[in-house]
């Protein structure tokens, strides 16, 4: 498995997650001027040495992959797509804040490589995308859609990811506006509630990340998924067996 990004606080993450489950990271890149070149992964990810420097040297990584986890920075989404469709090398796509049109580059590689784009990859996140969706569509248009996230200071994009995917699940199946309300501060791993709001009572679905290993343990086992699928789009939903068809 190849991790982009992998000086970053996910990087790091599925660095030390991997190396407690004993999946074989074969190559971590990180931008052309980190300040982590040329270190030893593992020890970067303050667990035990692996053998494997932090490189910028992206096409050696593909080379020895059987998949490919990026949670690096949405500027780097476009050539890492391309990239690994060219390789046909499998990538789960962590990374949010992409670019507006995205979508044709996502259709273009996964006509050649199995692909999963996820803004959130823990498990009670991909639940709570279902949950939200049959709420929005049992409860009557009268009632207002508002969607609430947190997360700490150094997070870039606004309205979180998890957030826009929270606001797609509502949209697909109801008509009318969802509104957006975002808090940056401290170290808050990740924090979403959506309510729906009627005359007289509110309903609000929430979920709470207070460690960011969730995250990585749900990446690692999609990705270990993702290796042995056909070329296609998928998502955190098939590989948690989470859809309702309520
Ligand atoms: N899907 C999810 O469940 C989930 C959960 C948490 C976060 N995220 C998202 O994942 C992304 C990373 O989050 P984070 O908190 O880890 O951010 P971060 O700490 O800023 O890490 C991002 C890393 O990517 C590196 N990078 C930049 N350009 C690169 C390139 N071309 N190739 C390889 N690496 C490159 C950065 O710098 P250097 O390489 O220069 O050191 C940095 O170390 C964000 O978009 C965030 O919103 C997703």
């Amino acid at each position: 498995m190849a991790i982009l990004g992998g000086a970053g606080r996910m990087g790091r993450a599925l660095v030390a997650c991997a190396a407690g489950l004993d999946v074989a990271v074969t190559a971590v890149v990180a931008s052309a001027h980190s300040a982590a070149l040329g270190q030893d992964a593992g020890e970067m990810a303050g667990v035990r040495r692996l053998g494997v420097a932090v490189s910028s040297d992206l096409t050696a990584a593909l080379r020895g992959a059987q998949v490919v986890v990026d949670f690096s920075s949405p500027l780097a989404t476009r050539n890492h797509l391309e990239q690994c469709a060219l390789a046909r090398v499998p990538l789960l796509l962590g990374t949010t804040g992409l670019p507006d049109g995205i979508d044709a580059d996502f259709a273009r590689a996964a006509e050649r490589m199995p692909l999963l784009v996820a803004a959130n990859t823990s498990l009670g996140i991909t639940l709570l995308l279902d949950l939200v969706q049959r709420a929005a569509r049992a409860l009557p248009g009268e009632f207002d859609v508002a969607i609430c996230e947190a997360h700490h200071r150094a997070k870039r994009d606004a309205p979180s990811g998890t957030a826009l995917a929270l606001g797609d699940a509502v949209a697909a199946v109801r008509a009318g506006d969802v509104g957006y309300a975002v808090v940056r501060g401290g170290d808050i791993v990740g924090e979403h509630d959506v309510q729906f709001i009627g005359a007289g009572e509110r309903l609000t679905l929430g979920h709470r990340a207070t460690d960011r290993a969730i995250f990585a343990r749900g990446a690692l086992q999609a990705a270990v998924w993702l290796a042995g699928q056909a070329p296609g789009r998928y998502t955190m939903s098939d590989v948690l067996g989470i859809k309702s068809n309520a």
